[in-house]
């Protein structure tokens, strides 16, 4: 390569330095700084790695010498000692070679070391010296220029993520001789283009106005979506709660920037980012298996990794025959869906996700699915159907806030041409709504926007209540038996419905329409 001494050469050199680079890992979200410490000397040819390097980080040996041999360097001339620190932090992943594979050049003074001062270095290496994408660039970058980085360069494939990236200068590059003539000051790398955001609508998932009938299903879906509430749908077979369920995505607004940069950041650790965009441009739509672990679902493993519930944040968790899942994954739940995030503790650090999706859930009456139904019998018996349905019950539906009967379709509605309102004038609503509590919550300096994130201890300040919805709510919880905790989820949900109103106080009837989404019992009949 031209510029670089041969081989030859830099073996008849006696090479002796000590050369840094600076690289990340991440836990979580979270990336650590890691400086590479390389010494090269001649002398019995060994390449030794230490500072708690994993097997994909020690194997990077094999790419890092195959990529170097492509530029005529050959490390099996040289005793070559890899320093990873700080050494109490574990190393996985690919990509560090880069960041490896440069400390090395600059201690066989390939490569003078004062070019490396603060550059960001990530990405894996191809054998024969091509860049390849990595997992995480983007939670790489946020925050990197605190640490003294001005500039990082990270490989093409990574550059619609990196594109988002702020605070930090992103140059982009196909393969390690490009890393490295422009460190030498012979070529000028490109910059990663700023990424232009264009939200899309879920434009796969259909349109509301398919569904025939389901007034209060198609209600209970607008109050979801407007107060960010979670939502139950319970009712037969083939009513219609998975059609349902998987429309909520299309009348939620579109993703904003600062939504869009979190999800993408939790999708590129997962490695789930889309390949067209590169980033996230939609509302995820997270619909899991009901045999999901609950690794799988809150997230977990040895290297932490975002569970369904963190690649669903800022979009929909479904949860399709919820009675179906495992108990312990529905119990991990509970914690992520109280607090926003999920938290996996490890040995030495604590990872972090965030979770703040929108939980849809379905299920069915009993195990058969017709009890309760208009005209066909339940098959189940009684202990049958206890046992299912004491399976449903607990503190997961405890959070969550609007439960809705969901019976059979009418015939007569099914055949009826034309279906329910839009998707778009839904959406139009719940757009409106979402401003009202967003005002209120800059009003109110509330650290919560939607009103199913409002602080128990504040609903009375927020929610206040005239005499007539006082009395609705006193009897509902005399009648009914309210725990506290149902009795603010009425609160927040009549919130909502004059949010969806344009009213400015909560009026009986927000009350009872919020009270009935309360107390349907588990088998979906009031
Ligand atoms: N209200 C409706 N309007 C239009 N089509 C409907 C309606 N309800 C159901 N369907 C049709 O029936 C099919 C079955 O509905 P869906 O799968 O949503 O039922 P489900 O309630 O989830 O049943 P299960 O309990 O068996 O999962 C859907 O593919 C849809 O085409
Ligand atoms: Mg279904």
């Amino acid at each position: 390569m031209k510029g670089m001494g041969s081989a030859a050469q830099v073996i008849a050199g006696t090479p002796t330095g000590i050369a840094t680079a600076q690289t990340s890992v991440l836990l979580g979200l979270e990336a650590h700084p890691i400086r590479v410490e390389v010494s090269c000397t001649r002398g019995p040819a060994f390449f030794q790695m230490v500072g708690l390097a994993e097997a994909a980080v020690r194997e990077s040996r094999v790419r890092v010498s195959g990529s170097l041999s492509k530029l005529g360097i050959l490390i099996d001339q040289y005793a070559v000692t890899v320093n990873l620190a700080p050494a109490d932090l574990r190393k996985s992943g690919a990509a560090l070679d880069v960041a490896i594979a440069l400390a090395v050049l600059a201690a066989v003074e390939q490569l003078d070391p004062r070019a490396l001062e603060g550059v960001l270095l990530v990405g894996e290496l191809s054998l024969d010296g091509s860049l390849r994408p990595v997992t995480g660039v983007l939670p790489r970058l946020e925050g990197a220029e605190r640490r003294g980085i001005e500039t990082a360069i990270v490989p093409r494939g990574n550059s619609a993520e990196a594109g988002l990236a702020r605070g930090v200068k992103v140059l982009v590059a196909d393969s390690l001789e490009q890393v490295v003539q422009h460190l030498r000051g012979q070529l000028t790398l490109p910059t990663a283009p700023p990424t232009l955001f264009v939200p899309e609508m879920s434009v796969n998932a259909g349109d509301l106005s398919e569904v025939r009938g389901q007034a209060s299903a198609r209600r209970a879906l607008e109050m979801a979506a407007a107060g960010g509430h979670n939502l139950l749908f319970v009712g037969p077979p083939g009513s219609g709660k998975t059609l349902l369920a998987r429309l909520m995505p299309t009348i939620l607004p579109a993703l904003e920037l600062e939504e869009a940069i979190e999800c993408t950041a939790i999708h590129s650790v997962a490695g789930t980012l889309p390949a067209e965009t590169g980033i996230v441009t939609q509302r995820p739509f997270r619909a899991p298996h009901h045999s999901v672990s609950e690794a799988g679902l809150v997230g977990g493993g040895d290297l932490p990794r975002p569970g369904e519930v963190s690649l669903a944040h800022h979009g929909v968790l479904f949860l399709d025959e919820l009675a179906e899942f495992r108990r312990s994954a529905i119990e991990a739940l509970r914690q992520p869906l109280e607090d926003g995030k999920v938290c996996i503790a490890r040995a030495r650090a604590r990872a972090w996700f965030p979770a703040r999706p929108l939980l849809v859930a379905a299920v069915n009456p009993c195990p058969c699915g017709y009890f309760g139904h208009p005209r066909l019998p339940c098959r189940c018996s009684d202990t049958l159907r206890d046992r299912y349905q004491g399976r449903l019950s607990g503190p997961l539906l405890d959070r969550i806030d609007i439960h809705v009967s969901v019976p059979p379709v009418e015939v007569a509605a099914l055949v009826r041409a034309g279906g329910g309102e839009s998707s778009a004038a839904v959406r139009a609503r719940v757009i409106r709504a979402r401003a009202r509590q967003r005002e209120r919550a800059r009003e109110l300096g509330l650290h919560a926007t939607l009103n199913a994130a409002l602080p128990g201890a504040e609903l009375e300040r927020i929610v206040k209540l005239d005499q007539e919805s006082r009395r609705i709510i006193e009897g509902a919880v005399a009648r009914l038996g309210l725990s506290a905790r149902a009795f603010n989820k009425v609160l927040r949900v009549a919130r909502t419905l004059a949010d969806l109103d344009g009213e400015q106080h909560v009026r009986a009837c927000h009350v009872s329409e919020a009270i009935q989404g309360r107390i349907l019992d588990r088998t979906g009949t009031r």
